[in-house]
């Protein structure tokens, strides 16, 4: 047997009763996978989701470093190696429902197998030419291993509008694009100071709000991904 054969068993047992498997990858630097994931950690925790957060960038630890205030209903967050995560996901995977894993990136032969675990490969990017070339590599290796990838625009501003609509046709082949983009904005920054994440703001706020929406339809493409691979019974 192939080592991590069984891990990976283990892992796909788990998911088909339930779990969720997401990758946040791209391997350009800095265009917002650490934001989404904790961001989607506490969307999830927010309705009772047991979540672990794997932390594969084991230089920077952002996710890691992260100030989450002690006592506050929050992700579990480990510090693995991408190419130990499978073996030990395997040993924790039951008492989560939902394990997000923050990629480092740059390794595509050692992220590879991890993403061949996920139900859905997503990738934030900023909404340039010139990014969305570079992960076109990322592109073509969710395609050749059958892999549900979902791009989601980073840092858009107001004046980006039209812009992101031209780069959505350019880039069809990247499809799907979530239809809402990740808008700059100091509040994911801000939250992320204070180990928050922006649904925790309190009231109305309109990284609060962008968010809402953003990860409604992630949550949604990764349902409808899994209903497509077969894992669950739609
Ligand atoms: N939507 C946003 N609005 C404002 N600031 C943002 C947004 N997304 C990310 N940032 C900021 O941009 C910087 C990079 O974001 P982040 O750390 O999430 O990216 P990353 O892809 O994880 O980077 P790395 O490749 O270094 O791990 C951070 O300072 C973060 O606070
Ligand atoms: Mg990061």
């Amino acid at each position: 047997m192939a080592p991590g054969h069984r891990a990976v068993d283990i892992i796909n047992a788990r998911r088909k009763a339930g779990s969720i498997v997401a990758v946040i990858a791209n391997g350009k630097g800095g265009c917002g996978k650490s934001t989404l994931t904790i961001n989607m950690a506490i969307g999830y925790g927010l309705r009772k989701q047991r979540v672990l957060v794997v932390d594969a960038d084991i230089e920077q630890k952002t996710v890691s470093k992260w100030p989450r205030p002690a006592g506050l209903m929050g992700p579990k967050v480990v510090t693995w190696p991408t190419v130990e995560i499978l073996d030990k996901l395997a040993e924790v995977i039951g008492q989560y429902d939902v394990v997000l894993i923050d990629m480092a990136g740059r390794d595509d032969r050692a992220a590879a197998p991890v993403m061949a675990i996920a139900d859905m490969l997503i990738s934030p990017a900023k909404p340039s030419h010139q990014d969305l070339s570079e992960l076109d590599r990322f592109v073509r290796v969710a395609k050749v291993r059958n892999i549900s990838h979902l791009v989601v625009f980073n840092e858009a501003t107001r004046e980006m509008t039209g812009e992101l609509g031209q780069l959505v046709k350019e880039f069809a082949r990247f499809k799907p694009f979530l239809p809402t983009a990740i808008q700059q904005l100091a509040g994911y920054r801000r939250a992320y100071a204070f180990g928050r994440g922006v649904l925790e703001y309190k009231g109305a706020h309109p990284a609060k709000e962008n968010f809402d929406r953003v990860f409604r339809q992630i949550d949604m493409a990764i349902q409808q991904a899994r209903a497509k691979s077969g894992l669950v019974q739609p």
